[in-house]
């Protein structure tokens, strides 16, 4: 899979590339490649953004610095570009990222995330050259550069080898091997610990009882969740009940 991330910070990726999932993706022949709005501007002293018409508060990011960028990357009109790979506008007020989201993404060869800085784009942008518009959660971050983390994040650890041999996205919370519900809870040593004991069926050796355990522990905590992490128990009303 080959991503690029249109930013004006794309040092910030540095980190994000040594994170071992994503090493082992880019290791596996994916990309991830961040390309600076600013490098090909065609406004003087470097200029990406201007004020909004109508007034307020703020910078847009404007479409002609955007088309730049784009064409300078593919070769091409935006428009035809946004025809061949999925073009992803990062913003608050677009579909929300959730597991099926990012199957989808993850079914992709070619993904373009446009990240916006302080008032956000110039609608041009998104109504012209995006094919989707992407929030991750219902909040307003400053830029759309976490956001951007957090799409590759999830995309690139459903790669297949990217998550390596010890661990598997097979049955993780949200799977369809879970039934898109949350996954089962985990414990390891010790087994008692201040008076609170490993349920017993774990320290079984039992598999077929220990899978059964697990699966009924997993619906029913999709049931108490109604599948929306905003009414998980510690969700909307802050902590979780104590035992
Ligand atoms: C300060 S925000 C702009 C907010 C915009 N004025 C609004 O009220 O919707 C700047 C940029 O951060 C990114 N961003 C902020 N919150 C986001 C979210 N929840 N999901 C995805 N991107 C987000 C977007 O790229 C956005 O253009």
């Amino acid at each position: 899979m080959q991503i690029d991330v249109f930013t004006l910070f794309p040092h910030w990726f540095d980190w994000f590339r040594g994170q071992r999932h994503v090493a082992n993706a880019l290791a596996l022949g994916s990309s991830r490649e961040c390309l600076d709005y600013r490098a090909h501007t065609p406004l003087s002293g470097g200029q990406v953004d201007d004020t909004p018409f109508g007034g307020g508060a703020g910078m847009v990011l404007r479409v002609d610095v955007v088309e730049a960028a784009l064409r300078a990357r593919y070769g091409d009109d935006p428009i035809a570009v946004r025809e061949r790979r999925r073009v992803v506008a990062l913003t608050p007020g677009g579909r929300v990222l959730d597991d099926a989201y990012v199957s989808e993404l993850a079914r992709e060869e070619h993904l373009t995330l446009l990240c916006g800085r302080y008032e956000g784009f110039d609608e041009r942008i998104v109504e012209h050259f995006c094919s989707d518009q992407l929030s991750i959660g219902r909040y307003v971050l400053a830029g759309g550069e976490l956001a951007a983390m957090v799409v590759c994040d999830a995309v690139l650890r459903k790669l297949p080898g990217a998550l390596g041999h010890e661990e598997s996205a097979h049955e993780e919370s949200f799977s369809a091997a879970l039934d898109g519900a949350p996954e089962y809870p985990h414990y390891t040593r010790p087994a008692e610990w201040r008076g609170w004991k490993v349920p017993e069926v774990l320290l079984s050796g039992h598999h077929a009882r220990i899978r059964d355990w697990r699966a009924e522990q997993s619906r029913a905590r999709g049931e108490q969740t109604g599948g929306q992490p905003e009414d998980a128990p510690g969700g909307r009303s802050g902590r979780a009940s104590l035992p």
